[in-house]
């Protein structure tokens, strides 16, 4: 694990008043379950909007990115591409379409090796409400 993200993660759980780093993990690792199994449960016709923060610099990672948009290219309605500072990238990408498949996107470049920050937020179209 690199240092400065452990470092981070220590001086999260400090501010926090955790008493231990291992009870840090074991709330970040629920954290990630709740999130995952959240994100298992997005279903029908949604919006999607996915933000993404990644090294640019990493090799091949931006063809893949691209290669992903590809492939999920019937339900991205735009994407936008901000240069945050020296070495990392922002992108937003706003998808339609049923809530599984834009689940699978955004599963699929959070585990691409470079990637920093993956957030998805779905929204339903408001018929039902
Ligand atoms: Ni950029």
């Amino acid at each position: 694990m690199p240092e400065n993200l452990l470092n981070k993660f220590d001086e999260i759980i400090l501010q926090r008043g955790y008493s231990s780093r291992s009870e840090g993990v074991r709330d970040a690792i629920r954290s990630y379950i709740v999130n995952f199994e959240w994100m298992s449960d997005v279903q029908g016709e949604r919006v999607g909007v996915i933000t993404i923060v990644y090294a640019h610099s990493q090799r091949g990672l931006e063809d893949s990115l691209t290669e992903i948009q590809h492939d999920f290219g019937g339900l991205i309605q735009s994407s936008m591409h901000i240069h945050l500072n020296h070495d990392n990238c922002l992108e937003v990408v706003v998808l339609r379409g049923e809530g599984q498949e834009v689940k699978k996107a955004a599963e699929r470049m959070m585990a691409l090796k470079g990637v920093k920050h993956v957030k998805l937020t779905t929204t339903s179209l408001g018929k039902e409400l």
